[in-house]
């Protein structure tokens, strides 16, 4: 079993397609590849160490440029067109840095994938888990899911989306002898519409849950411990805005109000823990004294008030019906790690913050023997920055689960949210390894 998973491994990641990676010299791979476009966008990672942080975001936004990530160490700000890019401060030696070629269209253009031409009868085999998919196709996933197995697979309708989108939960359940209630499992995919691996992910572990447990990566085995439920799409407006319009949308997108010129709420900033009118997302800009709500057209705005988006709102309401829930995972993108909480503190530090860390050091080593790939662990304040409002905040302080996780999936910045999908298939592999540890994990130490 180890040996056809090692063969297994090797034999993915070389077949990972590196074509656009670029290490620092553009300019060369323009001359170099016919298929780079100058219009093209550029992601640089820029390394905040002996550069000041605060520097660099002011550059990125007098250079018109999105900042993808912000970690302790690097930044990483993604140009919309190549030639951005080359006229900015950071293509020059003074700033340590990477850059790969983002395709302009990072949106797949391809023919609609047919429901009859995957065959889900096997994990390992199907051709689902190659592509992203729009939102019609996965709703038809989660209904071939539903259709095959009917008596594990229930769906429930937990309400609309602000642009009036159905938004469906999945129940995954094996039927008992006994009337004893297993406890609970929630995943849910992306919050971010840009994230689209958390989105494809969330479907490779559905399916896995399914599969034969003689197939690898499948985990149809934690059935017998625990039920499962998954918010495949959280932000189904935004998901599809990602495809028909912005690649790199990120809020839900909903009305905000009748005189406001934007649109859309940070999801992730909106649960009713610890929630905040102010979202100090760490750009310079912010009057660090300023008392004024957080501008309705950045990315990070967190609502007028908790739970406003109708999408956060069906969720927290569906997830207070369920009962004994243990384990939560917010999947995300991008930066490889397991977040404990909290978000909106890096001071106060949770009671089962020892057992979180060591279930998440676990889960960070069984992602590794999966497929080699690193991801660090500690609270996503610590990681990250300060943010209330976020959900794993919620999950672990209001809904009562103990072990709660955001998980920031591949990759640490080379492609970010544009990942090939040559990724999705490892990517869901070694997430299936990371639940199975962890729902074990939980098992073993149920008693403490
Ligand atoms: C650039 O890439 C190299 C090799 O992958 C890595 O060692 C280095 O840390 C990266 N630098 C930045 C600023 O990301
Ligand atoms: C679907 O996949 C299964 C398992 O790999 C295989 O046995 C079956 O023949 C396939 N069915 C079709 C219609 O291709
Ligand atoms: C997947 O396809 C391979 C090659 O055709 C076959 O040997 C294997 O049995 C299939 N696996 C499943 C679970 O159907």
């Amino acid at each position: 079993m180890f040996l056809q998973l090692l063969w297994l491994s090797l034999g993915l990641c070389s077949s990972v397609s590196y074509a656009f990676a670029v290490s620092s010299d553009l300019q060369n791979v323009f001359q170099a590849s016919n298929n780079v476009d100058i219009g093209d966008g550029v992601l640089t990672t820029i390394s905040a160490e002996g550069a000041d942080l605060e520097d660099i975001l002011n550059l990125a936004e007098a250079a018109n440029a999105d900042v993808w990530r912000i970690t302790r160490s690097e930044v990483d700000v993604y140009f919309p067109t190549a030639k951005g890019f080359t006229s900015s401060p950071f293509d020059d030696d003074a700033f340590t840095h990477n850059s790969t070629y983002i395709p302009r269209s990072a949106r797949p253009t391809r023919q609609a994938s047919d429901p009859s031409s995957w065959n889900l009868t096997s994990l390992a085999n199907t051709t689902f888990h190659s592509e992203y998919h729009p939102l019609d196709e996965i709703e038809d996933f989660v209904q071939v899911m539903a259709g095959m197995y009917p008596d594990l697979v229930q769906l429930v309708n937990i309400g609309h989306s602000a642009e009036g989108r159905e938004m469906a939960a999945m129940r995954i359940s094996k039927p008992g002898t006994k009337t004893k209630v297993k406890p609970g499992f929630v995943l849910t995919g992306a919050q971010h519409a840009r994230e689209w691996v958390a989105t494809s992910t969330v479907l490779y572990l559905t399916h896995a849950l399914v599969s034969s447990s003689s197939e690898a990566y499948a985990m149809s085995s934690l059935l017998d411990l625990y039920d499962f439920h998954i918010i495949p799409v959280p932000n189904p407006d935004g998901y599809v805005y990602t495809w028909e319009h912005d690649r790199f949308w990120y809020k839900n997108r909903q009305i905000i109000g009748p005189y406001e010129k934007c649109v859309g709420i940070d999801m992730n900033r909106n649960w009713g823990h610890k929630w905040k009118a102010r979202a100090d997302f760490p750009t310079a800009t912010i009057n660090k004294k300023s008392k004024t709500p957080t501008d309705p057209c950045t990315p990070w705005y967190p609502g007028h008030r908790a739970f406003e988006s109708p999408e956060v709102n069906n969720i927290a309401n569906y997830i207070t019906t369920l009962p004994a829930l243990k384990a939560y995972l917010d999947l995300r993108s991008y930066g490889q790690m397991v977040s404990t909480p909290f978000a909106y503190s890096c001071k106060k530090t949770a009671k089962d913050a020892e057992d979180q860390i060591e279930a998440a050091l676990g889960a960070a080593r069984a992602i590794r023997l999966a497929h080699g790939t690193s991801f660090t662990v500690g609270s996503l304040c610590s990681m990250l920055y300060k943010a209330p409002g976020n959900v794993v905040d919620w999950m672990y302080a209001k809904a009562g689960i103990k072990y709660s996780y955001a998980v920031h999936l591949r990759d640490t910045g080379t492609y970010g949210f544009s990942l090939p999908p040559e990724w999705i298939r490892p990517v869901g592999e070694e997430t299936a390894s990371m639940v199975q540890f962890l729902a074990e994990f939980i098992m073993l130490t149920k008693c403490r």
